[in-house]
């Protein structure tokens, strides 16, 4: 199963390529967010496409529905296998940027799933900032953001492992961060589970990035979590 996702948080092309080499024949499924993105280009997408590479393009787009619409287009000409929206966005905002894949050659089953509440937002911001009601928690805003992006036609969420399992009664498919193999140091992330914890709350894809682009052996980590999840 190609279910775990590596986080590919490097700075420049000639280090992600350099660290890909040893993972010949294993094809991981990878993840290309902004910083890549904004230092490389959609060339660097198409190039790893053509290497046949599954790719998760997480540009988390948040605008008016006709621009999102549009940029949508754009992303889905790339031929991505999974890419992404801010839920705060609107419901109207994901259901352009669905139109908006399905309108490309290439992005009709490419799937669109929404951020719900940053895991960098917290209550405190979620009140005081965002002026959201004292009676909502995260996870209220969380739930209600999911289900906005399932009426919406999206196929999914990004979540915590522990959310995980609210997602898939949902119907929705959940892509996890805050992943970490047993002994790796937790870093700047708040809420980490093992893969084996991501698969026991339902999780359909984890994304790892530290515990296997840090690791000393990268493509051991990274086998380890697949046999893990699977
Ligand atoms: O290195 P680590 O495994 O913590 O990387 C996790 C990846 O998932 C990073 O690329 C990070 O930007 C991303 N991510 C996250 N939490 C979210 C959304 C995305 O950690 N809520």
């Amino acid at each position: 199963m190609n279910n775990v996702i590596i986080a590919c948080d490097f700075d420049s092309k000639e280090k992600l390529m350099n660290f890909l080499k040893d993972f010949k024949g294993l094809n991981p499924y990878l993840k290309i967010g902004m910083e890549m993105y904004y230092k490389e280009g959609p060339s660097l997408v198409r190039e790893l496409k053509n290497l046949g590479f599954k790719i998760f393009l997480d540009l988390k787009l948040h605008d008016i529905p006709n621009t999102v619409k549009k940029a949508m287009k754009q992303i889905g000409e790339l031929g991505v296998d999974i890419t992404n929206v801010h839920a705060e966005g609107g419901i109207e905002m994901m259901r352009a940027a669905r139109e908006g894949l399905n309108e490309s050659q290439n992005g009709k089953n490419t799937k669109l799933i929404a951020v719900t509440v940053l895991t960098s937002i917290n209550e405190d911001i979620l009140h005081n900032e965002l002026l959201v009601d004292k009676t909502y928690n995260v996870a209220d805003a969380a739930s209600r953001l999911a289900l906005n992006a399932k009426s919406a036609g999206l196929d999914g969420v990004v979540c915590s492992s522990f959310e995980a399992k609210i997602m898939s009664d949902l119907g929705l498919i959940s892509v996890c961060p805050g992943i970490r193999l047993k002994g790796d140091s937790s870093q700047d992330q708040k809420r980490v589970a093992t893969p084996s914890v991501a698969k026991e709350n339902h999780a359909t894809f984890i994304v790892v990035g530290r515990s296997i682009t840090g690791s000393l052996n990268p493509v051991e980590a990274y086998k380890k979590c697949l046999e893990e999840f699977n």
